[in-house]
């Protein structure tokens, strides 16, 4: 009963959270697209599929509040989180400066926490929710240059485990997809000599597509899917098997 259920998806006009949001659409999803930043971006989707995009800052909890309350008026009770939304600022702990720690907390975990709390108490009432929390391979592995982005999304990993035993009773699934390296301006964005060596620890052989992440969201929002909770997806070519 994909029909007609409201998806919002953060960071959801470029990368992984393009392809969730479009896949969610083709599926029979109303979707709005989460986005801060790159307006030519938000503006090829929405011309490109009729997807509504949404600007605000999901650190910030009062736009969470605002702008969630205004997406429940054009297009229905929210029934469906994504949360994907995510920066890197990387470096080495003795270079890393308070305020790359600071942003990469607040924008990777810190948004997790604002868009659950403003959606949560509707999914309550109804009693039906699915919550998928976008980690990743480095908040499980760890990597060089991450202490940020590794603790925001080992947070992640926690924070699904955690909500997924208090949604349990109330209908509301809560799990986590942990990608590996995949094709996408973050990724790219790595030192190309750096890259090439995590590229050749990749068993598959290759980064991973925005779809491949975009499978697991569609799998675990799926109605049929209400005994998988608390769980986390690795997909990330066998890089890292854990
Ligand atoms: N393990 C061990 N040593 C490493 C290393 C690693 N993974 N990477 C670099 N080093 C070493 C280098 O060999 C070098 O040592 P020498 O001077 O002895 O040769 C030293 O560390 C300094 O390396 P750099 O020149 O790269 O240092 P820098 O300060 O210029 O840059 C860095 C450091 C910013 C961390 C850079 O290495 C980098 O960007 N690394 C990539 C980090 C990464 O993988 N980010 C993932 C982004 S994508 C993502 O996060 C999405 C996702 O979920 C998967």
């Amino acid at each position: 009963m994909a029909q007609g259920r409201v998806a919002i998806v953060t960071g959801g006009t470029r990368g992984i959270g393009r392809a969730i949001s479009t896949m969610l659409q083709d599926a029979g999803y109303k979707v709005a697209a989460i986005y801060h930043g790159n307006e030519d971006a938000a503006r090829s989707l929405s011309e490109e599929t009729g997807i509504s995009c949404y600007k605000f800052d999901v650190s910030d909890f009062s736009e969470c509040e605002t702008a969630v309350a205004a997406i429940v008026e054009d297009l229905g009770p929210i029934e469906i989180l994504v949360n994907n939304a995510g920066i890197t600022r990387d470096s080495t702990l003795h270079k890393m400066t308070p305020e790359d720690w600071r942003s990469v907390i607040e924008t990777d975990l810190g948004s997790c926490f604002n868009m659950c709390r403003v959606v949560i108490n509707s999914m309550r009432e109804r009693g039906f929710g699915r919550i998928v929390n976008i980690g990743s391979i480095n908040g499980q592995a760890g990597q060089y240059g991450q202490v940020n982005y590794a603790a925001a999304k080992s947070g992640i990993h926690g924070f699904t485990k955690a909500l997924a035993q208090e949604g349990a009773g109330k209908g509301i699934t809560v799990n986590a997809i942990a990608p590996g390296y995949v094709d996408t301006d973050m990724v790219r964005s790595v030192p190309e000599p750096v890259l090439q060596k995590i590229i050749a620890r990749i068993p598959v052989g290759r980064l991973g597509k925005a779809e491949d992440i975009a499978r697991g969201v569609l799998f675990m929002v799926a109605d049929e899917a209400d005994f998988l909770t608390g769980s986390t997806l690795s997909i990330n070519g066998g890089q890292h098997m854990y």
